[in-house]
Order: structure tokens, then C-alpha cells, then sequence
């Protein structure tokens, strides 16, 4: 039985991962924290990894413990905080560690996965609609986007490092909770947009992201890098569209001055990270990116290289999510 480790097994696309690695039967270790919700990880046939991934030490402690793992799905992220040095370390000091530690313990595993994200590249160019390729420059615009600029450039300066890094764009599905803020706000009547409908974008379906990755762990690829979308390209009216006709509702839809967006989400963060210590899903990082025109991105090299063909476009995706968020009686 091959063993896996699965960090950030408790949040959104980690839970799905850990299903999966069950389900094709892999002996599963899911990493935690002593306050992670373990609402999705419910399964009896789960082991799970409590190293203080903040610490070296914790983690070779652990792996001794343990012994190697075949595969490491690195997942835990640092996505939105009030202490915007924590993208760093999270994102960056977290992996070195973990790395770290394998190098230290002489428990190399046979593939390492990191997942990045579109944003360590930055969006397109807004004029050309051009889609974002693996040659260009990375210039991410978020602190999110260079923290995982940072680790990818460390994880390519090691040497014979089995790595494979994947860039997911905007990745949807149940359990999700950002998008659900827009599903929510087009229930309620209203459909918004900042500074424009034309807004391009990219998505992956959660079941599709973590089918491709376990395809590419299987595969005997290394040490390359891919972006993960669902070949297709969208804007976001179409987005808000496909929204709108599952949830059966009509919308005034308004466009909102970019700086408005600005301000609201400054504002936001300050009053919620100071009462609350609690980050808005609208805040000023992920501003500089949703404010962005461009986020197409070129995903051809999963093709070439696992035959990708995703199962879900955007409004089979969205139908289901939907159908899961009203059975949860949250929509
Ligand atoms: N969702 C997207 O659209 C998207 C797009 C591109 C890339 N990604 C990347 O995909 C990964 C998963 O994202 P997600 O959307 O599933 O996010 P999520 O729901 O917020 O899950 C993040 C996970 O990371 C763990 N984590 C955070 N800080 C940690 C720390 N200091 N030590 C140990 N674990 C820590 C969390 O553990 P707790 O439960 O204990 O907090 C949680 O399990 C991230 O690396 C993210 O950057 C996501």
C-alpha cells in the first residue's frame, strides 16, 4: 500500500484530496493542527499527521516516527490573514521545513507536489487578452502571489527534488466558501462586478483539480510545473449568468468604480482585523487580484502530459456545487 501525506487536509481542496487518496486506496496520512476542523475528515481509515509544521524539528520527529512517505501533496496554504507577514512564512517557511526535514531525515518521497497558484505568475495582459504562459515572466501582484512565487523558486534550486508544482486558477465546488459569497449576493437579488463585465477568468472544478494531480503522482513526470484550469475561458458576466439561471433568480446587476471596491475592502479589513482578528474575503491583497482583467492562463501542457480532460465545465460545475450548498441549506 503507497502512503501518502496530505497537508491542509481539513480545508477546502485538502478534504477533497484525502477522499480521494482513500478511494484509490493509498494508506492516508492528513496533516492537522489541534484546532483544524476535521468536519470533512470523518473517515475511520485516516491517520492523522499532528507535527507542528512550523517546526522542523516536530516534522523529523514525526517522518522518524512514521517512516517515508511514496507521495507528499502539499496543500496547506495561507490564502487571506491580517498579519500579511504570515504569507511568507506559511507559504514559503512552511515548505522549506517540511523539505527540510525529508533532506535531514533522508526520507526523500518518490514525488512531492506544491500547490501553487495562478497568482505566483500574476494576471495577463489586460489589453491583449493574451493567456498567461509557463515562459513568461512571473510577476505576481498579491503578497499570496509572491509568497508563492518564493517557494517555487525554492523548490526549483533544489537539487534532485522529485517535485511536480501545479498553479490552479479559481477552484470551486462544495464546501468552498468564497464563491459562495457571490452565489449568496445573486440569491439576495443583487449581481455586482468591478469596473467591468469584461472581466476574464479561469476556473477548475475541485473534483477535476484533484483527479489531475493523482494522475500526475501516478504518471512518472517530475519537476515540472502546470497551470490548472478547465481549458476553458470565461468572463464574469458569464460567470454570474450561469449563477443566475441555477439559482432560478433575476438581478440588478451593478458595475462598481474600481476604487470604490478599494476603499470598501480597506476599510473592511481594518475594522474586521482589529475587532474581530478576522480577515474579510474582500480585503486589499485580494484586491490587487480581482481587480485584474486577465486571468487566462494557458493549461496545454496537462494535456500533452496526462491526457486532461476535465468533467466538469463551469455551469456542470455550478450545478452541482448549487444542488450541495441547498442540501446544506445553505443557499
Ligand atoms: N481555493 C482556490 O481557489 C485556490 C487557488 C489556487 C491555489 N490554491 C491553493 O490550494 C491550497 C488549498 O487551498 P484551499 O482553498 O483549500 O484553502 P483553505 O480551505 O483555507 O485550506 C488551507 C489549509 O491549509 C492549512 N494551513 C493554513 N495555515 C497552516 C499552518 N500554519 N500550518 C498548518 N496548516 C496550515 C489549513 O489548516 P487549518 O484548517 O488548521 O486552518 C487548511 O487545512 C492552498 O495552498 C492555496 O494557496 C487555492
Amino acid at each position: 500500500m503507497k502512503r501518502i501525506l496530505i497537508t491542509g487536509a481539513s480545508g477546502f481542496i485538502g478534504s477533497f484530496f484525502v477522499e480521494k487518496a482513500l478511494e484509490q486506496g493509498y494508506e492516508v496520512y492528513a496533516a492537522v493542527r489541534e484546532t483544524s476542523d476535521l468536519s470533512y475528515l470523518q473517515d475511520s481509515r485516516i491517520i492523522f499527521f499532528k507535527a507542528n509544521l512550523s517546526e522542523k524539528e516536530s516534522i523529523k520527529e514525526h517522518i522518524e516516527k512514521i517512516g517515508r512517505f511514496d507521495y507528499i501533496i502539499h496543500n496547506a496554504g495561507l490564502t487571506k490573514t491580517c498579519k500579511k507577514e504570515m504569507f511568507d512564512f506559511v507559504n514559503y517557511q512552511i515548505t522549506k521545513n517540511i523539505i527540510e526535514a525529508l533532506y535531514e531525515t533522508n526520507k526523500i518521497p518518490d514525488k512531492f507536489i506544491l500547490m501553487s497558484s495562478l497568482a505566483a505568475y500574476g494576471p495577463g495582459n489586460p489589453k491583449t487578452l493574451e493567456p498567461i504562459k509557463i515562459s513568461d515572466e512571473q510577476k505576481p501582484v498579491s503578497l499570496y502571489g509572491k509568497s508563492k512565487l518564493k517557494v517555487e523558486k525554492y523548490l526549483k534550486s533544489l537539487n534532485n527534488f522529485p517535485y511536480l508544482i501545479f498553479r490552479p486558477t479559481g477552484v470551486y465546488g462544495p464546501r468552498e466558501k468564497d464563491y459562495y459569497i457571490m452565489y449568496k449576493t445573486i440569491k439576495n437579488g443583487l449581481e455586482t462586478y468591478i469596473g467591468t463585465k469584461e472581466q476574464h477568468i479561469t476556473f477548475i472544478y475541485v473534483k477535476d483539480l484533484v483527479n489531475i494531480i493523482f494522475e500526475a503522482i501516478k504518471s512518472n513526470t517530475i519537476n515540472k510545473s502546470y497551470f490548472v484550469t478547465d481549458l476553458k475561458s470565461y468572463t464574469a458576466k458569464e460567470f454570474n449568468e450561469i449563477i443566475k439561471k441555477e439559482l432560478n433568480k433575476k438581478t440588478i446587476s451593478i458595475v462598481i468604480p474600481s476604487i470604490i471596491v478599494k476603499t470598501i475592502a480597506y476599510i473592511g479589513e481594518k475594522t474586521s482585523c482589529f475587532f474581530k482578528n478576522s480577515i474579510p474575503t474582500l480585503n486589499t491583497e485580494k484586491f490587487k487580484e480581482i481587480s485584474e482583467k486577465n486571468w487566462l492562463c494557458d493549461s496545454s501542457n496537462l494535456v500533452q502530459d496526462f491526457n486532461f480532460a476535465p468533467e466538469y465545465d463551469l455551469k456542470k460545475g455550478v450545478k452541482e456545487a448549487i444542488s450541495w450548498y441547498k442540501k446544506k441549506k445553505l443557499l
